[in-house]
C-alpha cells in the first residue's frame, strides 16, 4: 500500500542534514535549533532504539565517536547504542566532543524533536537507523512513535531507511506516514523494492542521479532526492536535473530561501 501523502509535495528543497551539518554536535538539539538559525525549515535525523524501546537520535552504532560513553560507561560494559535503557543513554554528554561550548548536550529522544519540530512547524525526515538486527523493530517503533507524536499535524515526518526491513516495518505499523529508500548504490531489485513498498521518494548518493535515473524515479510517480550535497557544483547539478531535494551540512553555503 502507498503513504497517503499530501499533495502537492508538502517538503521543501533545503534539508539540513543532522540538524546543521557538522557546524554543531550531529542529532542534538542544538543542532536543529542552529540550522533553524540558518533559516532552514526542515531537517534530517537519524533513529534508533534504546534497549527498552525509547526511540532516540545517534546516528553510528555504537557511542564512542559522538558522546563521551568512553568516559562514563565501564570499559567492559556494551557500547553500542541500542544495548543500553534509555535511563544510563540520557547521562551522557552528546554535544562536548564537538566544541566546549557544547558540552552538556543530551542524546534527544525522538520525542524531543518532535516537539521542537511540531512548536516551530519545522518538517522532518527520520532517518531510521536500527541497530544492526534489529531493523524491522525500529521500523515499527519508529513509526508507532512518529504516527503517536504527529497526529492531527498537516504533513507528516518522512521516514526513511537504506534498510527495506526497517521500512516493511515502518509500513506494517503506521501505512499512512510517507516512506523513502535511501541507496548509496543501485542495488539489483531496488526499483522493485521501493515500489513494492509503496516508497513515495528515492534518497540518493547524490553522484548517482542523473536524467534517466531522475526520469525513470520521477516517472513512475516518486521524488528524487539527495543526500549529502556539500558542493555548489553538486547542488546546482542536482537542481538543473530536476530534482526535488537535497539534504545538506552545509546550512552556512546554501540558503534555503535564496535557491
Ligand atoms: O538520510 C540521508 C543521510 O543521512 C544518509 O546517510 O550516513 O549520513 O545517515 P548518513
Ligand atoms: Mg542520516
Amino acid at each position: 500500500m502507498s503513504a497517503a501523502i499530501p499533495a502537492p509535495w508538502p517538503y521543501p528543497r533545503w534539508i539540513a542534514h543532522r540538524g546543521a551539518g557538522k557546524l554543531a554536535p550531529e542529532n542534538t538539539l542544538a543542532a536543529f535549533r542552529l540550522g533553524a538559525q540558518y533559516g532552514y525549515r526542515m531537517f534530517e535525523c537519524d533513529a534508533k532504539l534504546s534497549a527498552d524501546g525509547v526511540p532516540f537520535l545517534l546516528h553510528d552504532a555504537t557511542l564512542d565517536r559522538t558522546t563521551n560513553a568512553a568516559q562514563r560507561l565501564d570499559s567492559t560494559v556494551s557500547r553500542t547504542g541500542g544495548d543500553h535503557p534509555f535511563s544510563t543513554l540520557a547521562q551522557l554528554d552528546a554535544g562536548a566532543w564537538h566544541s566546549r561550548s557544547y558540552a552538556g548536550e543530551p542524546l534527544p529522544t525522538l520525542e524531543h524533536l518532535a516537539r521542537y519540530c511540531i512548536a516551530n512547524t519545522f518538517l522532518l525526515n527520520i532517518e531510521i537507523k536500527p541497530t544492526p538486527g534489529l531493523e524491522e523493530k525500529t521500523g515499527r517503533v519508529v513509526a508507532e512513535h512518529a504516527a503517536r507524536l504527529w497526529q492531527g499535524q498537516a504533513v507528516p515526518p518522512l521516514l526513511s531507511s537504506f534498510r527495506p526491513e526497517a521500512l516493511a516495518g515502518a509500513r506494517a505499523t503506521a501505512p499512512q506516514l510517507p516512506r523513502a529508500l535511501l541507496l548509496d548504490t543501485l542495488w539489483d531489485g531496488w526499483h522493485g523494492v521501493a515500489r513494492e513498498l509503496g516508497c513515495v521518494a528515492i534518497v540518493c548518493n547524490h553522484a548517482l542521479w542523473d536524467a534517466a535515473l531522475v526520469a525513470q524515479v520521477q516517472g513512475d510517480g516518486l521524488r528524487a532526492l539527495s543526500y549529502t550535497v556539500n558542493d555548489e557544483w553538486a547542488a546546482q547539478r542536482l537542481i538543473d536535473l530536476g530534482t526535488d531535494g537535497i539534504i545538506t551540512d552545509r546550512v552556512d553555503l546554501f540558503s534555503p530561501a535564496a535557491l
